[in-house]
């Protein structure tokens, strides 16, 4: 089957969060899986020289946006990596700017371009996929243009699928500005489709709408996204559309994250030694970080976005409770500032027990995957979450809420039977979290025999892409079985 992706992210040429990972590592299963597969992306100003300098020209041409008396720049420059063929969408007037997301007055212009650029490219190219993936809200105009605008043109014969990253985005503008930029015929915009109120249209919801196939990350947040506190007021559209939705939980590449063979950590090991070299990197970032050196503390990382999604206003109630002298913390993360400046504060107070790194680092997460005993994933609402799904696989204990992915990829640990991945809690609520916290520090403390065998079940347990990339698959023959 061929398939093109449409997504705003993909590492490694920019990514702000796990789209940028399942942008980067679904395709490249695909292709294991016998499907030729273009990822189509924004030529960002911000990707990286050493990839903008690997791009070749691939063509241009000038794109009509339904404007009288302008037509619009398309250029395509392309890059092949590992079977993946990489299409970069160019229009420095859109896409100059240093950042994916800048606010909503630039980007619903731009997405609508990209959105529709993207699928000119694919008749400019000649290349007519079977499937056309799209991801998240600035790719959810592309299922309305197919069944619209392109309808009659080579690619309007392509299947298509809107996959649900995060609902809490969704691209909602007033509705002369988004009838302005995308150029889409007035009957779009009615209730059962593009409308959102009497002034605002939502291009995720019209995505929603003409899209074959809707899915989620998870099986949980496909339930969780039908019911008012979870659905981000879409969850009516989504309950009518409940027949062509599904869940599909989203792996990890284990190319990318392999504690045997990743370069950026202290100690490689394996399951084999796991109990061995954990330590060597638990003191490794202990040294790196400036807290105190001793193999004896329980250090609990925590990697995250700092959004209020991530359930960091319960971190930040109790952690004068959880440095109790035997634990460590330690934060990864940029976003609110309202968040960010709590960390700064309370790495200021308990300087030596908790680290607070305002900043993104991918090598410096590698290392925190690798040295700390476990990590906290306290969400309000996580369509998937991966941190939960890397730790696991480094060895490193999960505390999560149950909800969304997070259910269904962190089972319970049983203190009768010792079986289980991690600690879990339900409700959102701050003393729930410190008594999460609290049964793993008894556990780890109190009966190592059974904490070493959860560290080793999470590094065994299955959390590769291999499964959900075939279900993927799956999908794609079910629309089209000829
Ligand atoms: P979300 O997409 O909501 O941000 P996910 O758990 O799906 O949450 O994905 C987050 C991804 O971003 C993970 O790969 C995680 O390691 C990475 N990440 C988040 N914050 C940072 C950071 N400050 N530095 C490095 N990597 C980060
Ligand atoms: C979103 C979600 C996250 C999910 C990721 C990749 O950013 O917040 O839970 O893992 O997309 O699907």
């Amino acid at each position: 089957r061929s398939v093109a992706f449409i997504g705003s992210e993909c590492h490694p040429f920019v990514k702000t969060g796990g789209l940028g990972d399942v942008m980067y590592a679904l395709p490249r299963e695909l292709v294991r899986l016998n499907c030729d597969v273009r990822v189509i992306l924004p030529r960002y100003a911000c990707i990286p020289k050493e990839y903008q300098d690997k791009m070749i020209y691939r063509g241009e041409f000038y794109m009509d946006m339904g404007m009288t008396n302008r037509n619009y720049y398309v250029g395509i420059m392309e890059y092949i990596c590992d079977g993946v063929v990489y299409d970069f969408i160019d229009n420095q007037e859109f896409f100059s700017a240093g950042n994916p997301y800048i606010n909503l007055v630039d980007d619903i212009p731009r997405y609508c371009f990209f959105s529709k650029a993207a699928l000119a490219a694919l008749n400019y190219m000649n290349w007519i996929p079977d499937i056309i993936h799209c991801h998240d809200w600035q790719a959810g105009l592309v299922p309305v243009y197919l069944r619209t605008l392109f309808k009659d043109t080579p690619v309007g014969r392509a299947r298509s699928i809107l996959t649900i990253h995060n609902l809490r985005f969704q691209g909602i503008y007033n509705i002369p500005t988004i009838q302005y930029w995308s150029g889409l015929p007035n009957e779009v915009f009615n209730m059962g489709a593009l409308q959102q109120d009497w002034v605002n249209a939502n291009m995720l919801k019209g995505g929603l709408a003409y899209a074959d196939r809707i899915t989620t990350v998870s099986g949980t947040y496909a339930y969780e996204i039908q019911t008012a506190e979870y659905g981000e007021r879409l969850e009516g559209h989504l309950r009518y559309h409940s027949g062509k939705l599904r869940g599909i939980v989203n792996g990890i590449d284990y190319g990318m994250w392999n504690p045997e063979t990743d370069p950026a950590l202290a100690a490689n090991y394996g399951l084999g030694n796991v109990l061995d070299h954990k330590m060597e990197n638990k003191l490794a970032l202990q040294k790196e970080l400036g807290l105190e050196e001793d193999e004896g503390k329980f250090v609990i990382g925590l990697i995250s976005r700092l959004t209020n999604q991530k359930g960091l206003d319960l971190v930040s109630a109790i952690i004068p409770q959880v440095l109790d002298g035997n634990t460590q913390v330690v934060v990864l993360g940029t976003g609110d500032k309202q968040y960010e400046d709590t960390f700064r504060y309370y790495e200021d107070t308990y300087r030596g027990t908790f680290s607070a790194c305002i900043q993104y680092d991918e090598a410096r997460a590698h290392r925190i995957y690798a040295g700390a005993d476990a990590l906290m994933v306290p969400s309000r609402f996580e369509p998937c979450g991966l941190t939960q799904l890397n730790a696991m696989h480094y060895g490193t204990i999960p505390i999560v809420r149950e909800t969304g992915g997070l259910k269904d990829t962190v089972e319970p640990y049983n203190e009768y039977t010792g079986d289980g991945n991690g600690f879990t809690f339900d409700r959102y609520e701050a003393g729930l979290l410190l008594d999460a916290i609290n049964r793993a520090k008894t556990v780890y403390f109190t009966n190592r025999y059974h904490w070493d065998e959860v560290v080793q079940r999470d590094m065994a347990k299955d959390v590769s892409w291999g499964n959900s990339a075939r279900q993927y698959k799956d999908l794609y023959l079910e629309l089209t079985p000829w």
